[in-house]
Formats: C-alpha cells, sequence, structure tokens
C-alpha cells in the first residue's frame, strides 16, 4: 500500500467529508444516549500543511486554505474546528477524522479508529495516547465491521452512533465491492447506525453501477452528497469526491444542501466548472 494521507490532507475532499463528518456528529449528540463512532480507515489523525510531503502536492491550498467563515454554519463549524486544533497543535495542523470525533463526540462516547499500516497506527495510536474515549486499533477496518459491531465498551451497549468508511481506493473501483460488502455486514449487525461511504469522482458515469448497488443496501434511507471543483471528464484525476450516507439522522439534509454550493463556489477551479449534489438515493419514510 502506497497511500499516505499526509500528502492530501485539508484538499477539497477533506473539506467535503470533514464537513460533513461534523454535521453528523453534531446531528447524533443533540440527544443525551451515549454515541460510538467506528473509523475504519483513519490515518493518523493528525497532519502538517507546512511539512515536505503536504507541501509537494500542495492539495491544502486548493481545499481548507479557500474557504472563508460566515459563509455557511456547517463551514463555520468545520473552520472552528480547525481552529480549536490549531490553538492546541500550532498554525499549520489539520485535523483528521478521528480527531474530528474526538473533537465532537462528548465523555460518555466511544470512538473505535482503526489503520492498516503500521507507521500510520503508531503515530494514530500516540496522537490520543491518555484519551480514554478512542481507541486505536491496527487492523483491517473492514475486517473490523464483524470484530466491533455492535458496539459493545466495558459492557455498555450502544443505540446510536456513526461508522466512516474511508478508504485510499487503490484498487479504484473495485474498492465499491469491499465496501458495500462491509456495508452489508456493518448494517446487518448494526442496522440503526448511520454509515458514510466517502468515494472520489473521476467521471461521474463510472460510478452507475455503485449508484444502483447502492440502493440495494437493507439500510432505510440513503442520501448522496457530492462536490465537483472541476468538469468530470477526466479519468485521471480526482475531479470531486462524494459520501454515502445511510440512515442519515434528522437535519444532515438541510445542513448540506446549503454547505455544499457553499463549498462549490469557494473550492472550484474556475467560476461554474464545479459542480454539487445532494440527492436521495432511498427516502427517508
Ligand atoms: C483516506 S485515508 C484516511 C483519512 C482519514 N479518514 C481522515 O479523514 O482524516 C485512508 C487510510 O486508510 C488506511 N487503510 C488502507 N486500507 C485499510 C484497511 N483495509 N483497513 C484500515 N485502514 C486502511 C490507509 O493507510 C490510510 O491511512
Amino acid at each position: 500500500m502506497n497511500y499516505r494521507h499526509a500528502f492530501h490532507a485539508g484538499n477539497h475532499a477533506d473539506a467535503l467529508k470533514h464537513v460533513a463528518l461534523l454535521a453528523l456528529c453534531d446531528a447524533l449528540v443533540a440527544k443525551p444516549a451515549p454515541c460510538f463512532a467506528l473509523d475504519t480507515h483513519a490515518g493518523r489523525g493528525l497532519y502538517r500543511l507546512e511539512v515536505e510531503d503536504a507541501l509537494r502536492t500542495g492539495e491544502a491550498a486548493g481545499g481548507v486554505a479557500r474557504l472563508l467563515r460566515g459563509v455557511d454554519p456547517a463551514i463555520d463549524r468545520y473552520l472552528d474546528a480547525i481552529d480549536a486544533c490549531r490553538e492546541r497543535y500550532g498554525a499549520d495542523a489539520y485535523p483528521g477524522s478521528p480527531w474530528l470525533l474526538a473533537h465532537a463526540l462528548r465523555a460518555q462516547d466511544r470512538i473505535a479508529c482503526c489503520e492498516l499500516q503500521a507507521e500510520e497506527a503508531a503515530a494514530l495510536k500516540a496522537n490520543f495516547a491518555g484519551d480514554a474515549c478512542v481507541a486505536v486499533h491496527a487492523r483491517d477496518g473492514y475486517a473490523a465491521m464483524k470484530a466491533l459491531l455492535p458496539p459493545k465498551v466495558d459492557g455498555q451497549r450502544f443505540a446510536r452512533g456513526l461508522v466512516l468508511i474511508d478508504p485510499p481506493y487503490e484498487a479504484q473501483l473495485a474498492e465499491f465491492d469491499s465496501a458495500f460488502a462491509a456495508l452489508r455486514e456493518g448494517l446487518a449487525r448494526w442496522p440503526q447506525a448511520v454509515f458514510a461511504l466517502w468515494y472520489p469522482v473521476k467521471q461521474r458515469r463510472a460510478l452507475q453501477p455503485m449508484l444502483r448497488g447502492a440502493t440495494t443496501l437493507p439500510a432505510k434511507s440513503a442520501l448522496l452528497a457530492e462536490l465537483l471543483v472541476r468538469a468530470d471528464d477526466s479519468p485521471l484525476r480526482m475531479n470531486g469526491s462524494g459520501l454515502l450516507l445511510l440512515n442519515p439522522p434528522f437535519g444532515i439534509e438541510e445542513r448540506l444542501r446549503t454547505a455544499l454550493p457553499a463549498l462549490q463556489a469557494m473550492l472550484e477551479e474556475s467560476t461554474g466548472c464545479g459542480d454539487s449534489r445532494l440527492a436521495w438515493l432511498k427516502s427517508p419514510d
């Protein structure tokens, strides 16, 4: 496996994913019951944007660095979380999904993070050493669906929660076979949870089989949120990305309805060349 998220931290795909992740967490903690979050492909949890890996690609310059405050509440929420991370770790820090989960969830909630690469997993463990709410597993995140769901921590079960699946797609479209098998396993074991699968968009039409497959998953509802920063006419580069949200909590549609066009306006490469989309593949009853 060659993928290292340090080269991509803070790019337009992270902006979409992390804005949505915070909105999902905020919706979950609106109720007092404790929540459990499983991050199957966690990365190292914390990144630096002013180091060689990040500067070589410059992806954050086309992502988080372009976002302005005061345009949309969900984007302000994301920028506030980044500020909180930077207050603690310095001006070039960027929070990965485990850090954002730990930031947005509460003391009574629990988080499990899986990371397969030994070096990344060791960094993740170090970043959360001493945080009793976060468990780090150096293991395959797909297999964790079976091992860790339904969640039970110190004898406590969780009715509410979230599973984030954020693979590197080194297997290209074949990654969906693994991701969907994991989603089926997860939905069978923890049917009421929210599941979020991130995916890259190169050419949208290549995603049609995946979208058809998504409607057959045994979730109560399925919402698609996509952000393209340029036309989806090249199979060679990531022109945007999307999130398949299964059983999304109440209020998410409203939150993303304004956030997606606002992200598009700030992140598209030139005016009008991008796109955004929020659509139910399966409507809630
Ligand atoms: C896109 S990055 C994760 C970024 C992170 N979710 C975030 O938003 O900050 C994908 C990560 O998955 C890890 N990975 C790849 N295959 C995996 C697997 N089968 N199980 C767990 N982790 C895996 C990679 O090493 C990489 O760190």
